[in-house]
C-alpha cells in the first residue's frame, strides 16, 4: 500500500514567534485521516519546529539542501547539519529553485545523491511550465525531469523517494489542475518508472500533487487513483485549511 502523505511547505514564511504559533496551533486539529503529514518551515526554525513536534505526528522536514558535505559554501546547509538536527526528508527541484536560484537537472541529480547517501528522504518536485501545457509538451518534459535526476538510481532508493507533481502554472496562482489532469499526470509517471524499474517500484511511491491545493479542492484532487497526496503552500500556512486537506483523505 501506498502511504498518503500531506506536507506543507512553508517557503520564506514565518519568523520564529509565527512558526510557534502556527505550530502550536495545528497541535490542536484533529486527524481523521491516515495521510502522513509533513510541514517545512525555513531553515532557522527547523530546530525549534522539530522540538515542538516531538511528541505529535507532524514530521518536520527541510525545503532544500546543499549537495556537497562541508566546505566553503557560504550560506549553504548541507544533508549531515540537517541530519544532525533529526531532520530525515528533504524536499528537492522545487519549481521555485529551479526558476530562481539556477538549480538544474545535474546539480539536482547531485542533492538527490547527497540525500540518500545521508539516508535521508527525498520528495522530488518537477513539473511544466505553462508554456509547455499550451504546446501539449507537458509529459516530455517531466519525463525529462524525473529521468535526469533520478534515473541513475537503482531499483531500492526509490524506496527513500516520493514525487511531487506540481505544474508551474498551478503554483501561487489560484489555478489548479483539473482531478482529471493530475490523474493524467500521475498515471504518465507512474507508468514511467514501471517500464524502467517495473511494477514493484511504481506501484510503491508515492506521488504528490502540488500547485493551489485548498479544503475546497483537495477531496476530488485525493479522490484520483494515482494521487496519493498533496504538498501544499499558501493553504499550509493556515492550520484549520492544512487539517482540512489532511483531512481530506
Ligand atoms: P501553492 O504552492 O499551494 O501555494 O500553490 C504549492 C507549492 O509550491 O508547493
Amino acid at each position: 500500500m501506498r502511504k498518503h502523505i500531506v506536507a506543507g511547505n512553508w517557503k520564506m514564511n514565518n519568523g520564529l514567534i509565527q512558526t510557534e504559533t502556527l505550530i502550536s496551533e495545528l497541535k490542536q486539529q484533529e486527524k481523521t485521516s491516515d495521510a502522513e503529514v509533513m510541514i517545512a518551515p525555513s531553515f532557522t526554525n527547523l530546530w525549534h519546529a522539530f522540538e515542538a513536534t516531538r511528541q505529535y505526528d507532524i514530521e518536520v522536514v527541510a525545503q532544500n539542501m546543499h549537495f556537497s558535505e562541508k566546505g566553503a559554501c557560504t550560506g549553504e546547509v548541507s544533508a549531515g547539519m540537517l541530519k544532525s538536527l533529526g531532520i530525515k526528508t528533504v524536499i528537492l527541484g522545487h519549481s521555485e529553485r529551479r526558476a530562481y536560484y539556477n538549480e538544474t537537472d545535474q546539480s539536482l541529480a547531485k542533492k538527490v545523491d547527497a540525500a540518500l547517501a545521508n539516508n535521508m528522504r527525498i520528495i522530488f518536485c518537477f513539473g511544466e511550465e505553462l508554456s509547455d501545457r499550451k504546446a501539449g509538451r507537458q509529459e516530455d518534459v517531466v519525463e525529462h525531469q524525473i529521468k535526469a535526476a533520478l534515473f541513475h538510481l537503482n531499483a531500492s532508493a526509490f524506496e527513500h523517494i516520493v514525487l511531487a507533481y506540481e505544474p508551474v502554472w498551478a503554483i501561487g496562482t489560484g489555478e489548479t489542475a483539473s482531478p482529471e489532469q493530475a490523474q493524467d499526470m500521475h498515471a504518465f509517471i507512474r507508468k514511467t518508472l514501471e517500464n524502467t524499474y517495473g511494477k514493484n517500484v511504481s506501484e510503491s511511491v508515492s506521488i504528490l500533487y502540488g500547485g493551489s491545493v485548498k479544503p475546497a479542492n483537495a477531496k476530488e484532487i485525493f479522490s484520483k487513483p494515482d494521487v496519493d497526496g498533496g504538498l501544499i503552500g499558501g493553504a499550509s500556512l493556515n492550520a484549520e485549511d492544512f487539517f482540512a486537506i489532511v483531512n481530506a483523505f
